[in-house]
C-alpha cells in the first residue's frame, strides 16, 4: 500500500543519510595500526630532534633543568606565567614539605596578544607591579621564576629566544629575541619595581618539577590545554659529565608539520589548519588540543549540515562562527551525566537549533573527534616512555607523569581514553598520571629555588 512504500522511502532515506554520516565520523577512528604508526612517527621524530634541531618538526629544547626538586626548597619566590588566554602572577612560599600560595590571573586582550613585543611585555610588567603592590611586596627583590609556554631555544636557565609563537599569539617582534631580557627590559621601562628573573621555564617542564616534588618517579611534564606538549628527562651521557639527564621540552605539537601525519589529517583539519593564524604549523596540536577540537567539531557540523544530514540543511550565522565550541561545551555536551535534552539546550543556549536527532549527531561528533585526540596523544606518550625505557636498558619501566590543562581535567573521557592507549601501545611501562596543582606556578617556584641553590654553590 501507498502508506508502507512511503514508510520504506523513509527508512531507506534516513538509511542512507545515516551511512553518509557514518562514513565521515568514521574519518575520525584510527585503528590500532595507525595509532602505531602514529607512535613510531613521534619516535623518529623525538630522535631526529635531539640530533639536529633544525631538521625536525619536533624541536627538543633543552630546558637547563637537571635536577628534580629535593624538598630542601626553602623560602619565597614569585612565579609569573604566561601560557594561554591570561597572565597569572603568584607568591610561592616553601616551608618545610610544604608550599603556600598567593596568586592573581590577568587577562590579556587579544589587541596585546597581536600587538606589539613591548606592548605585551610592558603590559605584563604592568600586571606585576599591580600584584606587588596587592601583596604588600612593592619594595621587594624576589626571586622569580618565569613560566612561558611558547617553544624557546635555552642556552642556559634564565635565557631562551622565542622560536615561534603558538596558540594565536602574534605579538610582532618576539620572535629571535630573548624573552627575559624583553621582560626584564619593560620591568626597567616602568622604574618602580624590581625583580631577579633566575629561570624561564615551559609550562610541560613545570608541571613536571611540581609533581615531582611530591612523587620522585615524576620524570614526564604534560599539557593537554589550549594548547598540548610534553616534556622528559632524557639522559645526557655522552654531552655533560657531572649531571646525568637533563628535561627536553619536545613541543611535540609540532609533529605532522613535513606531512608526516597526512594520512589520518581530515579535510576538516585542513580546513582548521587554513583558519588559523600560523597556517602549516602544530599540527598535532592542532588535532588534539582544547583550542581547536571545538573547531574541528564545527567543521565537521558545517560539512554535515551543508550536505543536509544535519540541522535540516540549513546554516545558521552560529554555525558559521569560528570559535563557539569552546572545550568547555565539548566537556558538557559528552559528559555522560546529561541527558539528551540538556545537550539540546546546550546546543541552544549557543544558538544551534535542531532536533534531539541532531543532539545526538553533535554529540557523536564531539565524542569520536575527542577520542582521537586522546588516542593521538596517547601514542605520543607510548613513544616518549618507550624511548626512556630503553634509554635505561630496561625490559619494564614504573614511572609517573606530571599533567595539567582544561582537557585533562576537565573533559569527561579525555584522560581515560589516554591512560587506556598508553597501557596498550607501550605494554612495558606503568604510567602513572598524577594531575598536578598549580603546576606551572609552583614548578616555577621550585625551579626558580633550586637555580638559586646552584647559583650560590
Ligand atoms: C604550545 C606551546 C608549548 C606549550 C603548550 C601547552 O604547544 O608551543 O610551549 O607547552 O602549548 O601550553
Amino acid at each position: 500500500s501507498g502508506s508502507s512504500k512511503g514508510a520504506a522511502l523513509v527508512a531507506a532515506v534516513a538509511q542512507r543519510l545515516t551511512s553518509l554520516r557514518r562514513q565521515t565520523l568514521s574519518l575520525f577512528r584510527l585503528k590500532e595500526e595507525q595509532l602505531q604508526l602514529v607512535k613510531a612517527r613521534m619516535r623518529s621524530g623525538l630522535d631526529a630532534g635531539l640530533r639536529s634541531k633544525s631538521s625536525s618538526t619536533i624541536k627538543m629544547l633543552p630546558s637547563f633543568v637537571y635536577l628534580t626538586p629535593d624538598g630542601t626548597e626553602r623560602g619565597k619566590y614569585l612565579a609569573l606565567d604566561l601560557g594561554g588566554t591570561n597572565f597569572r602572577a603568584l607568591l610561592v612560599r616553601f616551608k618545610k614539605q610544604t608550599s603556600r600560595l598567593y596568586h592573581k590571573i590577568y587577562t590579556i586582550p587579544l589587541e596585546i596578544m597581536q600587538g606589539t613585543g613591548e606592548e605585551l611585555f610592558d603590559h605584563l610588567a604592568q600586571c606585576v607591579c599591580d600584584f606587588l603592590d596587592y601583596m604588600g611586596l612593592k619594595n621587594t627583590r624576589l626571586p622569580a621564576g618565569f613560566t612561558f609556554s611558547f617553544p624557546c631555544e635555552q642556552s642556559a636557565i634564565d635565557t631562551g629566544t622565542l622560536v615561534a609563537w603558538t596558540k594565536g599569539f602574534k605579538a610582532t617582534d618576539s620572535e629571535g629575541h630573548d624573552v627575559v631580557s624583553m621582560l626584564r627590559e619593560a620591568i626597567k621601562r616602568r622604574n618602580d619595581i624590581d625583580l631577579d628573573i633566575v629561570a624561564l621555564i615551559n609550562d610541560t617542564v613545570g608541571t613536571m618539577m611540581s609533581c615531582a616534588h611530591e612523587d620522585q618517579r615524576c620524570e614526564i611534564g604534560m599539557i593537554a590545554g589550549t594548547g598540548t606538549n610534553l616534556c622528559y628527562m632524557e639522559e645526557l651521557k655522552n654531552i655533560e659529565k657531572i649531571e646525568q639527564r637533563m628535561c627536553i621540552n619536545t613541543e611535540w605539537g609540532g609533529l605532522g608539520d613535513d606531512g608526516c601525519l597526512d594520512d589520518i589529517i581530515t579535510l576538516y583539519d585542513t580546513e582548521v589548519d587554513q583558519n588559523s593564524i600560523n597556517q602549516g604549523k602544530q599540527r598535532f596540536e592542532k588535532m588534539t588540543s582544547g583550542m581547536y577540537l571545538g573547531e574541528v567539531v564545527r567543521q565537521v557540523l558545517l560539512d554535515l549540515t551543508r550536505r543536509g544530514l544535519l540541522f535540516k540543511g540549513h546554516v545558521s550565522e552560529t554555525l558559521k562562527t569560528p570559535g563557539i565550541f569552546e572545550t568547555k561545551y565539548l566537556s558538557q555536551i559528552e559528559s555522560d551525566r546529561l541527558a539528551l535534552l540538556q545537550v539540546r539546550s546546550i546546543l541552544q543556549q549557543l544558538g544551534l537549533h535542531g532536533t534531539c536527532h541532531d543532539s545526538i549527531i553533535v554529540k557523536h561528533v564531539c565524542l569520536v573527534v575527542s577520542r582521537r585526540a586522546a588516542q593521538l596523544c596517547g601514542a605520543g606518550m607510548a613513544a616518549v616512555v618507550d624511548k626512556i625505557r630503553e634509554n635505561r636498558g630496561l625490559d619494564h619501566l614504573d614511572i609517573a607523569v606530571g599533567v595539567d590543562g582544561s582537557l585533562y581535567k576537565l573533559h569527561p573521557h579525555f584522560s581515560q581514553v589516554l591512560k587506556e592507549t598508553v597501557r596498550v601501545m607501550a605494554p612495558q611501562c606503568d604510567v602513572t598520571f598524577q594531575p598536578s596543582e598549580e603546576g606551572s606556578g609552583k614548578g616555577a617556584a621550585l625551579i626558580a629555588a633550586v637555580a638559586r641553590r646552584k647559583r650560590d654553590v
